[in-house]
């Protein structure tokens, strides 16, 4: 039987994580929008980009470590916010919090997170960034900004791609939602991987922390769904963020920027970093992979602001490949969330040192001993 130790890479840990969690939950995970083509594209756009080593460069020590918006990571990849973490493996973000801190490493803490940011924060010593939905209701933002900065949040993430929900249509068949309304042979799938209902049932119950400290979400009044449509601002525009960058007086950025005008105006209003991002997939199928995308932005705005981008990393060469084209870190979500669901804290341990481990083998076979000394004359597009 496959095992923790037996995961090394990325599919793998994925492989690991469709055996030990039920079918709704993985395909909640590993599903995208529609066809899945962006989905799809956003890993294939690094194999049209070779790298180009150097030799006799060689080194005692490599350095990892980047700056971004104000924070010493000593990896160029981080733990992208991401909903629900309990229910992929009953330790949740308890278990991402942990594994970045032992690698040094940013994780966030999503508006949809199942621990609470405060609780994190004070556990853990490492960079942490909160993942901001916009909400209708002003005042619920305020105070919401007001608790992360009372917390000890060190960068503020408004994410900007999820104007409204994107057509994920493997939950749609499985009945995923929040509260469950699973189908009868998404029932099934939970019946035949016990284990994760016995570890469910026997630690706290599932909550959303971020939210149930402002909005009844007890008792399922309130679904996700319903909260996307009835509480989240369908309006929100420019004019909107500018005044919360100016509310949150600190590191804020823009996650799922594609487009240059735009990366333009997050530096005016004063962001200090964008994510390029096309939220793993998962939002608007068709559009462009974030890598492909990456140049354009960097040659806009890499001078003014921290261009960081995430979608479709699976490899330590993946991270060196965008740290070339310019970004200043790399974000992920599922090379921890697979490995989370997996095995907990040890399974997102395992990712983040089997990418420590490639990025640093990888560098010393590039012949570079720090990041700034990776660059495009290190790659050549076929
Ligand atoms: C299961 C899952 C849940 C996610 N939840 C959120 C979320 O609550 N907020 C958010 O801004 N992004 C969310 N994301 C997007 C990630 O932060 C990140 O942008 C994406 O996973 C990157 O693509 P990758 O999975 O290919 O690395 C989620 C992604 C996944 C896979």
């Amino acid at each position: 039987m496959m095992q923790l130790r037996d995961c090394h890479n990325f599919n793998d840990f994925r492989m690991l994580a469709q055996k030990r969690i039920p079918g709704p939950i993985f395909n909640y995970i590993d599903g995208a929008a529609e066809d899945e083509k962006t989905y799809d594209r956003n890993t294939k756009s690094f194999d049209d980009c070779d790298l180009v080593p150097s030799i006799l460069r060689g080194t005692e020590s490599v350095d990892m470590s980047v700056n971004i918006m104000g924070q010493k990571l000593s990896l160029p990849i981080y733990c992208s916010p991401t909903a629900l973490q309990r229910l992929f493996h009953h330790q949740g973000e308890n278990a991402v919090a942990a594994a970045a801190a032992k690698f040094g490493t940013m994780f966030g803490v999503s508006s949809l997170g199942t621990v609470s940011l405060t609780e994190v924060r004070e556990k853990y010593r490492t960079p942490q960034c909160y993942q901001f939905y916009f909400h209708k209701d002003r005042g619920l933002n305020k105070a919401m900004l007001e608790s992360a900065k009372a917390a000890g949040v060190d960068v503020m993430m408004l994410t900007v791609d999820t104007i409204t929900g994107g057509n994920r249509e493997r939950d749609l068949r499985t009945g995923f939602s929040i509260p469950f309304k699973l189908s009868l042979s998404g029932m099934f799938q939970f019946a035949v991987k016990p284990m994760w209902g016995i570890n469910y049932l026997t630690h706290p119950k599932f909550s959303l922390p971020q939210l149930d400290d402002h909005i009844d979400m007890s008792g399922g009044a309130l679904s996700i769904g319903k909260y996307f449509t009835e509480m989240l601002d369908p309006t929100m525009n420019w004019g909107d963020v500018e005044e919360m960058v100016k509310l949150w007086d600190g590191q804020f950025c823009l996650k799922g920027v594609m487009n240059p005008e735009d990366a333009k105006k997050a530096a005016d209003i004063g962001c200090s970093g964008i994510v390029i991002s096309n939220h793993g997939g998962r939002q608007l199928d068709g559009s462009r992979a974030p890598f492909d995308q990456l140049a354009e932005i960097v040659d806009a705005v890499g001078d003014k602001i921290d261009v960081i981008m995430d979608s479709g990393i699976q490899r330590g060469t993946h991270v060196l490949k965008a740290l070339s084209l310019g970004a200043k870190a790399v974000g992920g979500g599922r090379f921890y969330l697979y490995a989370l669901a997996a095995a907990g804290q040890q399974g997102v341990e395992r990712a983040l040192e089997l990418m420590q481990t490639e990025i640093e083998r990888d560098m010393r076979l590039m012949g570079v001993k720090s990041i700034s000394e990776l660059s495009r004359k290190n790659l050549r597009f076929r």
